[in-house]
């Protein structure tokens, strides 16, 4: 089976990124938000990515006005009944995404493949929420999405081999490189990423360094593209410690418990870039 049209759940910033390389490879896509501000915020910063790759000619406006007429947005998730695969991008929140691969089951054609950007959660427990467990799989990008080549194909206990073929090749056609790994906490990215960034958490709350020595050591004395404090506003730090937390219940290894920080900043609102301000102040555009 190809894929020939496309639904996301979710327009925050992965589900937003998701849907907008999906219009820009050719798939007529539509974008599910929980209510029409949410929908209309997600569906302006995808147009407002995109005219910025125009501004910066990286996209003609042909193109730009094609993937725009090729994206749609909905409140109701009954709009994905005509879709071969849909993406689940919702909050990392295990309940919410089981019931919603429920519900999604009961909408979608009985062809229709079901995949989870989840970036923790159990695929497994989603496929089980459905009467197509061989169908349910997860294809987990990475942010931000229009930028990042990986995306890693996770394969169930459940997930047939035909599941895989097809979603492997959706994945190349978005220009994206996939890379196979089992439905195990966290996969293969979030196994390595999650416990450093937690560590350069507990170093900032231990005092040894100020946050921008963490950041400015690790871009400059290890040549990562972001230090890691950077890269936690850029995730979102309800999102890493969502994450985190469903690391620490799964392996009870101490190294992926979210710190007292962290946990903090997220009650306080510090969210990272989307809420304006995390490790980092961005209310002025930029760090
Ligand atoms: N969306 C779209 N474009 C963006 C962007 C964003 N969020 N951030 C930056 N860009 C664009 C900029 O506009 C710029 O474009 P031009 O070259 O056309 O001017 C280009 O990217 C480079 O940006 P900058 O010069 O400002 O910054 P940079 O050189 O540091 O590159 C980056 C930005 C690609 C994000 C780079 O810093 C990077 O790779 N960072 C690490 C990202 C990373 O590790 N992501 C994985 C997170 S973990 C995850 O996703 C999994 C999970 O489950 C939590
Ligand atoms: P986000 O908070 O930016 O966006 C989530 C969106 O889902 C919100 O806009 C919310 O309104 C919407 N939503 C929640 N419940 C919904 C429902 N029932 N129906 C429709 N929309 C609903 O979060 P995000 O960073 O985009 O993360 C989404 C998923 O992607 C999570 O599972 C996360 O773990 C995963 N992920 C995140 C990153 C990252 O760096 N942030 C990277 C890879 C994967």
């Amino acid at each position: 089976m190809a894929i020939k049209s496309v639904g996301v759940i979710g327009c925050g910033l992965m589900g937003g990124g998701i849907a907008q390389v999906s219009s820009q490879a050719g798939f007529p896509t539509i974008v599910i938000e929980a209510n029409q501000e949410l929908l209309d915020r997600g569906l302006a910063a995808i147009k407002k990515n995109l005219d910025g790759l125009v501004a910066k000619a990286r996209l003609d406006q042909k193109a730009r006005d094609e993937a725009l007429s090729r994206l749609t947005g909905s409140t109701r998730l009954e709009e994905l009944k005509a879709c071969d695969v849909v993406v689940e991008a919702i909050t990392e929140n295990q309940p919410l995404k089981n019931e919603t691969f429920a519900r999604l089951d009961a909408i979608c054609p009985p062809g229709a493949l079901l995949a989870t950007n989840t970036s923790s959660c159990n695929v497994t427990a989603m496929a089980a929420a459905t009467r197509r467990p061989g169908q349910v799989l997860g294809l987990h990008f990475f942010n931000p999405v229009p930028l990042m080549k990986l995306v890693e194909v996770v394969q169930t206990i459940l997930t047939t081999e035909a599941t895989v073929k097809t979603a492997w090749e959706w994945v190349q056609a978005l220009g994206k490189t996939p890379v196979r790994t089992k439905d195990s906490t966290a996969f293969i990215v979030n196994r390595l990423l999650v416990p450093y960034l937690l560590d350069a958490v507990r170093l900032y709350e231990s005092g040894l360094a100020s946050r921008e020595d963490i950041d400015t050591a690790m871009k400059l004395g290890c040549g990562h593209p972001m230090g890691p404090l950077t890269l936690l506003d850029l995730v979102g730090l309800d999102t890493a410690m969502y994450v985190a937390e469903v690391m620490f219940e799964e392996f009870r290894e101490p190294r992926y418990a979210p710190p007292p920080l962290l946990k903090r900043m997220v009650i306080a609102g510090r969210l990272g870039r989307k809420s304006g301000r995390g490790f980092f102040d961005y209310s002025g555009g930029t760090a």
